[in-house]
């Protein structure tokens, strides 16, 4: 196993990110509610770019009683990224795919030590 140091616990805000080359590798580290979470940086799709998408909550489209959307809501809980490739959405603290469930992110573990953040390969 290698270990990467990426930054301190402190430099990635609650709804912020952090990418970072480990090796031959890119993982994106981002704090959600407070914990970390780290994915390696290959959309399950096509393999883009998927850490570097755009971050927003999860879109909640309410039907009313003619079956017909009339607002977008948005579920602040449950923070998602979109790969900028196709729009794909994960759910950042648990990886998975907004749509099928067979599609998810691939974790990858961390280490904090004395405060700083160790992303282990
Ligand atoms: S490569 Fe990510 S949605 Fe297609």
């Amino acid at each position: 196993m290698a270990e990467y140091l990426v930054c301190s616990e402190d430099e990635i805000a609650d709804g912020g990110r952090k990418v970072v080359a480990c090796g031959e590798r890119e993982i994106g580290i981002f704090r959600v509610k407070g914990a970390l979470h780290a994915w390696h940086n290959m959309c399950p799709h096509r393999q883009g770019p998927i850490c570097q998408g755009r971050i927003y909550p999860q879109v909640i489209e309410p039907v009313d009683e003619k079956q017909e959307v009339r607002t977008l809501q948005y579920n602040e809980d449950n923070m998602h990224v979109a790969c900028p490739w196709h729009g794909w959405e994960f759910n950042l603290e648990t990886g998975r795919n907004a749509g099928p469930a067979k599609y998810r992110l691939h974790r990858a573990e961390l280490a904090i030590r004395e405060g700083q953040v160790y992303v282990v390969l």
